[in-house]
């Protein structure tokens, strides 16, 4: 354990927590006769609980964002100075750090250089969705405002980001959502939709054929992970990418990448976007790009976007009607700045590339060890291993399985993902994002205790 943490008396905060709070995500009727998780402590890759257990975390707070890992002072000691000095001002006006930061941002991101803050991933996306409709309204006569969006991937979960998700467990129940969302196939080859050896470039054609059968004048945006990250960690098959950015030039539709996951680092570049050479006109992220010390999210685009909303100053309708309150908390930048400076001071990017490759590596070696591996698929940090029954038809594992082999690392102290809440039948993913300074014997930690639970669910 931790020097700094005894195992607590948190009876108090587990009886308030019981009554009073409702969690995210959660079945809540199983808290009736257990104890609610609670988590008192972090430093580095491990957080500690209110029983005084130490857990290595292998998805950076659950939802993978804590990403220069827990307990950074110079984080907290940027924030703190900052909201000293100077803690919210509506983004009317400017600040210090959130000038600073966009200009730190947008030098990584070539192409790119207006940035519009807001305080999550849903909110950053919907400002995209608000500037394409506007832009459909002012300069195609009302054309070009429908927004296509891929089959398992998730963009949020407003109605409005819900109608921009393929996974139909996360909508279900929702509706009505708001129209002019269209969808387009995910681009999953393990799961192929079409025999054919270019898969990639079949995967994106088939975005043209929705285009063409929706009409091209009517479609003015294409929002799509880099990798799909909670639907699966899809990542793009070969030639996949370049066809896109073809097809989004053909019929000027711009290019909406959403990084709320993949941004500032995950993969072992700065954006998940830069591993395959395309040139969004936007992009969002939120998760990383203050690890968590903060809640800050970012909408980026193109100065041919932006002169779009200044090119009629008489006009009260014409400019970005828009405001996020929270978007102005100067906390955000500041401990984004920070983050920043570690992830580069601390060489993390490139120990995102090799502990990747290590942890790929380790789950290749699950798979050669382990039936139920159907498929290992990542990125950077950012992998997953697909559970199966059948290797030949590539029947999905149970979800209840899935799930056993999640609480058995738990149990051994470490904390895994899986894709769940997303697609029937398909919630077989296990997923690990660990901190970006995560070291070779972590990885092999983590890797180690799913090898122990695949051998106790599955034998
Ligand atoms: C790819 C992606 N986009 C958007 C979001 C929504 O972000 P937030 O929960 O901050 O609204 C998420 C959340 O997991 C996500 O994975």
């Amino acid at each position: 354990m931790n020097s700094s943490i005894q195992a607590n008396d948190l009876t108090e905060v587990i009886e308030s927590d019981r009554a009073h709070l409702w969690h995210h995500l959660m079945q809540h009727k199983p808290l009736e006769t257990n104890d609610p998780r609670i988590i008192v402590e972090g430093k580095g890759m491990r957080v500690w609980d209110a029983t005084g257990k130490e857990h290595l975390d292998a998805v950076s707070g659950a939802v993978w964002t804590v990403n220069v890992g827990y307990g950074r002072e110079s984080i907290a000691n940027a924030v703190r100075d900052q909201l000293i000095k100077m803690n919210y001002f509506a983004q009317s006006a400017g600040s210090i750090p959130g000038s600073n930061f966009a200009k730190r941002l947008t030098s990584k991101m070539p192409g790119l250089s207006r940035v519009y803050y807001a305080n999550s991933g849903s909110e950053a996306n919907e400002k995209v969705f608000k500037m394409v409709r506007q832009i459909g309204h002012r300069h195609h006569g009302g054309k070009k405002t429908k927004i296509l969006y891929r089959e398992r991937d998730y963009h949020g979960t407003t109605i409005t980001c819900l109608s921009a998700g393929g996974q139909p467990e996360r909508n279900a129940l929702y509706g009505p959502f708001t129209p002019g969302f269209i969808e387009v196939p995910h681009c999953l080859e393990y799961r192929k939709q079409w025999d054919v050896e270019d898969y990639g470039r079949r995967a994106a054609d088939a975005i043209e054929e929705v285009i063409l059968r929706e009409g091209p004048d009517e479609i003015g945006l294409l929002c799509l992970e880099p990798v799909t990250a909670g639907g699966g960690v899809i990542t793009p098959p070969e030639g996949y990418w370049d066809r896109v950015q073809e097809i989004c030039r053909k019929y000027d539709i711009l290019l909406h990448i959403d990084e709320v996951v993949c941004g500032v680092g995950r993969t072992g570049t700065w954006f998940g976007y830069q591993n395959y050479g395309v040139q969004p006109d936007f992009v969002t992220m939120a998760k990383g790009v203050a690890s968590g010390y903060a809640a800050i999210s970012c909408m980026v685009t193109t100065e041919a976007v932006f002169e779009q909303f200044k090119d009629a100053p008489d006009d009260k309708l014409s400019y970005f009607r828009d405001i996020s309150t929270f978007g102005g908390c100067a906390s955000g930048p500041a401990a984004a700045l920070e983050n920043m400076r570690i992830i580069e001071d601390e060489d993390l990017l490139n120990n995102t590339l090799r502990m990747g490759e290590r942890m790929m590596k380790n789950l290749h070696g699950l798979m050669d060890k382990h039936r139920v591996v159907g498929d290992v698929r990542g990125k950077g940090l950012f992998c997953g291993a697909e559970l199966v029954a059948d290797r030949t038809t590539k029947e999905p594992a149970e979800e209840k399985k899935v799930q056993a082999v999640v609480a058995d690392c738990m149990a051994q102290g470490v904390i895994i993902g899986m894709t769940n809440r997303s697609l029937p039948g398909l919630n077989n993913t296990l997923c690990f994002s660990p901190a970006l300074i995560a070291t070779p014997d972590d990885i092999d930690q983590i890797t180690d205790a799913v090898d122990k639970a695949l051998t106790r669910v599955f034998s």
